[in-house]
C-alpha cells in the first residue's frame, strides 16, 4: 500500500469513527482543511520535477476526490441514522388502546324540557325564563297566596339572607308560578293600548327549590309553568291542550286524562291533572301529573289586567316526573347525582 492509499484508508476509518456530524467535520479538517494532510501533500509538489509533479499531482487529486467521497458517504450515513432515531422516538404504538374523547350528551331532564318546549312551541306557546331568586311578592302574594299558606313557611321554602325592597326575605322560588306574573306583566306593558291585547300563551320551565328530600323529592327540582290568557279561554282549552301535549310527549294517542278537583290559591276552580297510559307497564293506572286551574281574578289583576275581561288557565307540571315516566326511572335522585354510568344511558 503506498502512502496515498494508506492516507485514504486512514481518512475513511476516521470518518467512520466520527459519531456526530460535528466530529465528522473536525475529521474532514484534519485531511482536507487548510493545514490538513492532503493540503500538506499538495504543498510538497513544489519540490518535484515537472514530470514527477504531473503524475504525483494527478494521484493526489484522485486521493482528494476519494476522501471527499468517503466524507460524503459518512455524512449521508449520519443523517440517515439521525432520521431513523427521530422516527423511532416519535413512533406510534398502534396497539395501544386509544384515549377516548368523552362523548357529551344532554341530561335526560334537559331532553324532556326541550321536548316540552317543542310541543308547546308548535301550539303557539312562547318560552320564558326567569330568576330563581324571587321576591316574596312574586312567589306568594301576587299569586293570591295567603300569609299563612304552608308553601310560604320556613319548613318548605328556602330563604335567602337578603331582604327585598319591601323588607321581606328573598326566596329560592318554590315553584315556577311567579313566571306567570312576570311574563303577563311584561306582555301587558308591551301591548298597552292594543285592544284587544294579543293572547298570552307561554310556558316557563326552570329550576325550583323546596326543603324536601326523598326518592321522589329533591331540594332542587324542575317545574314547567304554562299560561294561556285571552278573552275566551276556558277549561275546555286547557283539557284539549294538555291532553294533546301528553299524547305527543309520550307518543301514545291512547292516553287519557282526568281533571280532579283540587285547591290552589291562584286558581279557581283548580284541578289536579291525572293521566293514564293505554299501553306499557303503567297501563291502566292513574298517575298524578300537574296542578292546574282557571286563573283567580286576584292573580289576573296582579298581571295588570282586568279580570272582568281577561280569563284563562294556568298549569304547573314536573319535568323530572315526566322524565321518570318516559324512561322508567324509579328514583328521582339519580338525575342529580351526576353518575356517568346512569347519565350515559341517555346518549
Ligand atoms: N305552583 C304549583 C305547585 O308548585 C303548581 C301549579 C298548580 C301551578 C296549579 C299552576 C296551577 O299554574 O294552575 O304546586
Amino acid at each position: 500500500m503506498n502512502d496515498l492509499d494508506s492516507l485514504l484508508a486512514q481518512a475513511a476509518s476516521e470518518f467512520d469513527a466520527a459519531p456526530t456530524a460535528a466530529e465528522l467535520e473536525n475529521a474532514k479538517a484534519r485531511f482536507l482543511g487548510k493545514s490538513g494532510r492532503v493540503t500538506e501533500l499538495l504543498k510538497g509538489l513544489g519540490a518535484l520535477s515537472p514530470e514527477e509533479k504531473k503524475s504525483r499531482g494527478a494521484d493526489i487529486n484522485r486521493l482528494k476526490t476519494a476522501i471527499e467521497q468517503a466524507l460524503q458517504a459518512r455524512r449521508e450515513a449520519l443523517a440517515d441514522a439521525e432520521l431513523q432515531a427521530q422516527l423511532k422516538a416519535q413512533a406510534l404504538d398502534v396497539t395501544l388502546p386509544g384515549r377516548q374523547r368523552g362523548q357529551g350528551s344532554l341530561h335526560p331532564v334537559s331532553r324532556t324540557i326541550e321536548r316540552i318546549e317543542a310541543i308547546f312551541g308548535s301550539m303557539g306557546f312562547d318560552v320564558a325564563e326567569g330568576p330563581e331568586i324571587e321576591t316574596d311578592w312574586m312567589s306568594f302574594t301576587a299569586l293570591n297566596n295567603p300569609e299563612n299558606h304552608p308553601a310560604r313557611s320556613m319548613q318548605d321554602t328556602f330563604y335567602v339572607d337578603v331582604k327585598d325592597a319591601e323588607g321581606r326575605w328573598l326566596n329560592l322560588r318554590p315553584h315556577t308560578s311567579p313566571m306567570q306574573v312576570r311574563y303577563a306583566r311584561m306582555h301587558a306593558a308591551t301591548h298597552a293600548g292594543q285592544d284587544p291585547m294579543p293572547e298570552i300563551r307561554v310556558i316557563a320551565p326552570g329550576r325550583t327549590y323546596r326543603v324536601d328530600s326523598d326518592a321522589t323529592h329533591s331540594p332542587m327540582f324542575h317545574q314547567c309553568e304554562g299560561l294561556w290568557i285571552g278573552e275566551h279561554i276556558s277549561f275546555k282549552d286547557l283539557k284539549v291542550v294538555f291532553t294533546d301535549f301528553l299524547r305527543r310527549f309520550f307518543e301514545d294517542d291512547g292516553i287519557e286524562t282526568r281533571f280532579r278537583p283540587s285547591y290552589f290559591p291562584f286558581t279557581e276552580p283548580s284541578a289536579e291533572i291525572d293521566m293514564m297510559f293505554a299501553t306499557g307497564p303503567l297501563k291502566g293506572r292513574w298517575l298524578e301529573l300537574a296542578g292546574s286551574g282557571q286563573v283567580h281574578p286576584n292573580v289576573v289583576r296582579n298581571y295588570g289586567l282586568d279580570p272582568e275581561r281577561y280569563i284563562g288557565f294556568a298549569f304547573g307540571m314536573g319535568p323530572d316526573r315526566l322524565t321518570m315516566l318516559r324512561y322508567g326511572v324509579s328514583d328521582l335522585r339519580l338525575f342529580f347525582e351526576n353518575d356517568l354510568r346512569f347519565l350515559s344511558q341517555f346518549r
